[in-house]
C-alpha cells in the first residue's frame, strides 16, 4: 500500500492520539515515524504504531508530562522528559541545544526519563538544516553480547551525526551500533529464512544462521562497536545518573511502567570554528568528490552517508510511502492495541 506522507501521518496521529497523548504530541510522534518511513528506515516508522498506542494506554508513557529544563553550564543543560513520549522530548531537547549552540557555539543536553524516541537522524538533521552540526546518542534495550561474552548487557544504542551541506543538502549518518538491527532479524523469521552468521548469537554464544535461535545480537566490528556502545551507555545513561547496561529497562517487559531512558544531543555552531562560506564549500567539495570516487564492483556510485535515504525521500515524495499490508490494516482498523507486546521478551516472542 502506498500512502502520501500526509495520509500516512494523518493514519499515525488518529492512533496515537487514540491512545491517549494530545494533539500536540501526537503529532510530533507521526512527523517522526513518517520521516522514517519516508527515508526507507522501515523498522523504526509506522510499525511501531501499535507498540506506542499499548504502552500509552496502559501509563508507560506518560501522556501528560511535566517537562523541566535546566541550564547546569554555560553550554550545558539537563532535559528531564516525565517520560512521555520519547520522540517529542528528544525534538524540544534539541530545539533547546539548536538555541544554545547559536548563541554559545556549543550545546552538550542530558534528556533523561524519556520512552523510546525512534529513528534519532531526525533530531540532529533537523539541527543540520538550520546550519549546524549535530550528534545524537541513547541508550535502547539490552540485546547485544559484549565482545567475546555470551549474555546480553548493552542495547543497540544507536549513534546519529548530521552537518549542513551546500543548497539545504546535509550529511546523515545515522546507525545501530550492532551488525544488524532486531527488525531484521524478525523479518527472517516471519519468512523462515536463514540470516548471515555474522548478525547474532543463540543461547550459548555461537553464531547463528537460524533466526529463531537467536538469542542475543553482535556489536559492529568486534570489539570496536562494543566500544562505541559503551560509549553511548555511559554518556547517555551513567552520566545523567540513569539506569546502565543491563540495567536499562526491556521494551516489552512492563507496559505500564515509564523506560527512564537517556539520550545526549551534543550540537555545534561551525561558525564558532570556521567560516560559515568555508564549511560549507568544504563539504560541498567533500560530496562532490566521494560522487566522483570510482565504483567498486556491484556499486553504481559511491554515496555520502544519508544520501541513499534522500534518494528514497525523493521517491517516496513521488510515488508514495510504501506501507506493508499489515500496518496499514492496523492503522485503518477500531482498536487501540490487541495486547501484543506487554511482558513478552523480544527473543522468545
Ligand atoms: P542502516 O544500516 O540502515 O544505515 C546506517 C547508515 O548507513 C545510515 O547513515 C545510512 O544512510 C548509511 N548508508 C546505508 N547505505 C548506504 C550507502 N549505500 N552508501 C552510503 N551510506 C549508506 O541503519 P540501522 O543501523 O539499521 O539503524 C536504523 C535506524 O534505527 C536509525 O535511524 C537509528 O537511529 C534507529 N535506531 C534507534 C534506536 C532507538 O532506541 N531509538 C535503537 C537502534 C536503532
Amino acid at each position: 500500500m502506498n500512502l502520501s506522507s500526509e495520509q500516512l501521518h494523518q493514519l499515525i496521529k488518529n492512533k496515537i492520539k487514540q491512545a491517549g497523548l494530545s494533539d500536540e504530541h501526537a503529532d510530533i510522534v507521526a512527523d517522526v515515524l513518517v520521516f522514517a518511513d519516508a527515508r526507507g528506515v522501515h523498522s523504526h516508522g509506522a510499525v511501531r504504531v501499535e507498540y506506542y498506542s499499548e504502552r500509552i494506554s496502559k501509563g508507560g508513557i506518560n501522556a501528560n508530562p511535566q517537562f523541566t529544563y535546566e541550564e547546569t553550564g554555560p553550554c550545558s543543560a539537563l532535559y528531564d522528559g516525565d517520560n512521555g513520549a520519547g520522540h517529542v522530548i528528544a525534538k524540544n531537547a534539541m530545539d533547546k541545544a539548536i538555541k544554545m549552540a547559536n548563541s554559545k557555539g556549543v550545546a552538550v543536553i542530558g534528556v533523561k526519563r524519556m520512552s523510546h524516541s525512534g529513528a534519532l537522524g531526525y533530531f540532529t538533521k533537523h539541527a543540520a538544516e538550520q546550519g549546524l552540526i549535530a550528534i545524537s546518542m541513547c541508550q535502547s534495550d539490552p540485546m547485544v553480547v559484549p565482545f567475546g561474552g555470551s549474555e546480553v548487557y548493552y542495547g543497540t544504542n544507536p549513534i546519529a551525526f548530521s552537518a549542513p551541506g551546500p543548497d539545504g543538502k546535509t550529511i546523515n549518518f545515522d546507525m545501530a551500533t550492532t551488525i544488524q538491527a532486531w527488525g531484521k532479524v524478525l523479518d527472517a523469521r516471519s519468512r523462515n529464512q536463514s540470516i548471515p552468521d555474522t548478525w547474532a548469537v543463540d543461547s550459548d554464544g555461537h553464531p547463528t544462521s537460524d533466526p529463531h535461535a537467536v538469542r542475543a545480537l553482535l556489536p559492529i566490528a568486534g570489539p570496536k562497536g562494543y566500544g562505541l556502545m559503551m560509549m553511548v551507555d555511559i554518556l547517555s545513561g551513567v552520566m545523567l545518573g540513569l539506569p546502565f547496561g543491563k540495567n536499562v529497562s526491556s521494551m516489552y517487559d512492563d507496559l505500564t511502567e515509564g523506560r527512564n531512558l537517556g539520550q545526549l544531543h551534543i550540537v555545534i555552531n561551525p561558525e564558532f570554528f570556521t567560516t560559515k562560506e568555508y564549511f560549507i564549500e568544504s563539504i560541498s567539495q567533500t560530496m562532490k568528490e566521494l560522487g566522483e570516487i570510482r565504483p567498486a564492483p556491484g556499486f553504481d556510485k559511491v554515496l555520502y552517508p544519508g544520501q541513499n535515504s534522500d534518494l528514497i525521500e525523493a521517491k517516496s515524495r513521488k510515488d508514495g510511502i510504501e506501507i506493508v499490508d499489515e500496518v496499514y490494516d492496523y492503522l485503518i482498523s477500531e482498536h487501540t492495541y490487541i495486547n501484543s507486546y506487554d511482558h513478552k521478551s523480544a527473543f522468545n516472542g
